[in-house]
């Protein structure tokens, strides 16, 4: 599912549809010792599609540990993203000469649980909801999604918080998005795809580095 919405070519990646027990090395484990099970199973699925996705851009398997603000701590010259949701996880990593950042996010294709619209929304993007076709994808979960896709793209390139209220995001129904920042910051937005399938939503952005834009 994940690959549909990834640029061909750029990534590796790696995404299951269980959260099955995974080993996770001891510095790892010490990081969900005290977590509940639910958690301590979402976070070693992450990390198995972490190095699986790692292992398509040749590098072997090793702790990823937990950074700033909860970010991944990547090996270095690596960039990437890792997501979880009941049922489904996925990682999507790169090289950092060929890409600056990724955020990936899953979702359930379900409603948003009341009053979250509101909290998550500008009211441009409730008027843009308004006109898409309604039935089939749940557009207010999917422009969640996206916007957490947005936050994880963002907060490696900057190490700064992002509020809802600060990006403006487009869902197309070809399963296309676009995202305008309101804030400061490195880049003035994003772009991404989506796709639902098996009950689930996915969204992911990948943003190439300047050397890979420039041809390099
Ligand atoms: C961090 C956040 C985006 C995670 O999203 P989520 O849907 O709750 O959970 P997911 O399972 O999809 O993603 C969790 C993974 O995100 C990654 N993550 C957490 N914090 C991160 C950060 N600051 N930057 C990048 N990735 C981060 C981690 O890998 C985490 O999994 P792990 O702890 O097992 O390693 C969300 O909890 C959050 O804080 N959102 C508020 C900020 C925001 O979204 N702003 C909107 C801007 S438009």
């Amino acid at each position: 599912m994940i690959t549909e919405v990834l640029p061909v070519g750029r990534t590796g990646w790696a995404e299951r549809f269980d959260h099955a027990p995974s080993d996770l090395f001891p510095q790892e484990e010490a990081l969900v010792a005290r977590a509940v099970e639910k958690r301590r199973r979402e976070f070693a699925t992450g990390r198995w599609c972490a190095r699986r996705a790692l292992a398509q851009l040749g590098v072997a398997p090793a702790p990823i540990l937990t950074g700033g603000r909860g970010a991944p701590g990547w090996p270095p010259g690596i960039v990437g993203s890792i997501t979880h949701c009941p049922g489904y996880a996925a990682a999507v990593v790169g090289r950092s000469d060929r890409v600056a950042t990724i955020g990936i996010d899953a979702e359930p294709d379900e409603p948003l649980p009341e009053g979250v619209l509101g909290a998550i929304s500008l009211p441009a993007e409730r008027d843009r909801l308004a006109r898409l076709e309604p039935g089939g994808v749940s557009w207010e979960r999917l422009l969640f999604c996206v916007k957490e896709a947005v936050y994880k793209a963002w907060f490696p390139l900057t190490q700064r918080w992002l509020d809802f209220t600060e990006a403006d995001a487009e869902l197309r129904p070809d399963g296309s998005f676009t995202v305008r920042l309101l804030v400061d910051g490195p880049v003035s937005g994003f772009r991404g795809r989506w796709r639902a399938e098996h009950s689930l939503l996915v969204a992911a952005i990948v943003v190439p580095s300047a050397e890979a834009r420039s041809g390099r």
